[in-house]
């Protein structure tokens, strides 16, 4: 039997908000972890690497050859790499479709023998959000190139240094009457981090080598507006919200994401217009053991540090 230290993962956006995460799940379980990013200083900032079963290359999942020398003797892939707002040739297509196909293509071809690619709930090529049509498009291209690919849908994701949740308490604390998106009334189904992370591990080790979606939601469903008294209230905040139409929030979206850090995205906003959780037929973290913690339950840990 094959040690898992012997077996090694390479990890695409091994040094993001997820990826990060998921190296670490994937060292508590004995894998050896390759981090593949284009900074692979970070990767030594984060992890200090003095650990011999951790490694960090620098990696373009846009240039083939990175690509291959990333892969290059691996026993799995995880691909976690994001891409919020296009820029140049960096483009939802480019990095959704194209080098997501790629990297399952060339994992083909290297005898990779698991790959996990990391979508998005709602993910579907037929949306009219660019967005998440080219989710949808980048599934079916990563299965097309290997057809027994795990593909990880999670909801929006909280967690320390998170964008979501550290965002939402920080305008709070600042704005005695904060501007809900719309109505209030999308659906989200926050998910912590930690949980995604550790379903990508136990799918990677797990015997179930065919392809499966996970769709990987908290236990609570809230309403926009539900979830931002739920984070008020645990804040010991009281705020009033007060609904702005989208097309607003699609205005202001535009104008911000000219600044090199955009505090909202049109996509983001996108992302708020259609409910955001899991279909109940859809394995999940119930299928992998995991019983998904809940925003009030880490809320009280995160308000200690942001
Ligand atoms: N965050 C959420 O709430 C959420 C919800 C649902 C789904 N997801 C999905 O989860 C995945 C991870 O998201 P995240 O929020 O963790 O992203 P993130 O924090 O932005 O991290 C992205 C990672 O990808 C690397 N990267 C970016 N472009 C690259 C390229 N061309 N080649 C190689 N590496 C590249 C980045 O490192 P370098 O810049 O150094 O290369 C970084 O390590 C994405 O597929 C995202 O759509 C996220």
């Amino acid at each position: 039997m094959v040690a898992t230290s012997d077996r090694t993962v390479t990890v695409f956006g091994g040094t993001g908000f997820l990826g990060r995460r998921v190296v670490r799940h994937l060292r508590e379980r004995e894998f050896s972890v390759r981090i593949a990013s284009r900074h692979p200083d970070r990767a030594h900032r984060l992890f200090g690497l003095d650990d011999p079963l951790l490694q960090s290359v620098e990696a373009n999942i846009h240039d083939e050859r990175s690509v291959a020398d990333a892969l290059a003797g691996a026993y799995g892939v995880v691909n976690a790499v994001s891409l919020y707002v296009e820029r140049g040739r960096e483009t939802f297509h480019s990095v959704h479709v194209e080098s997501a196909q790629q990297v399952a293509a060339q994992a083909h071809r290297a005898a990779v023998e698991r790959v996990a690619h990391v979508s998005g709930i709602g993910a579907d090529a037929a949306s009219q959000s660019l967005y998440v049509r080219k989710r949808g498009e980048g599934e079916l291209a990563v299965r097309a190139a290997f057809a027994d690919a795990l593909v990880i849908r999670p909801a929006v994701m909280f967690g320390p240094d998170d964008a979501f949740l550290t965002t939402i308490l920080k305008f709070l604390r600042q704005l005695p009457i904060y501007p809900m998106f719309g109505g209030g009334l999308t659906r989200l189904q926050p998910a912590y981090v930690e949980d995604v992370a550790e379903a990508i591990a136990r799918a990677l080790q797990g015997a179930e080598a065919h392809a499966i979606t996970y769709e990987c939601g908290g236990p609570r469903v809230y309403s926009y507006e539900e979830f931002l008294r739920a984070v008020a209230n645990e804040a010991g905040l009281k705020r009033i919200l007060i609904p702005i139409p989208f097309a607003a929030w699609h205005t202001l979206a535009w104008i911000s994401e000219m600044l090199p850090s955009p505090p909202v995205t049109r996509n983001q906003v996108e992302l708020m217009q259609v409910d955001n959780v899991c279909s109940p037929e859809m394995p999940g973290f119930g299928q992998l053991g995991i019983s998904p913690r809940s925003v009030e339950e880490m809320l009280q840990q995160m308000l200690w540090s942001c």
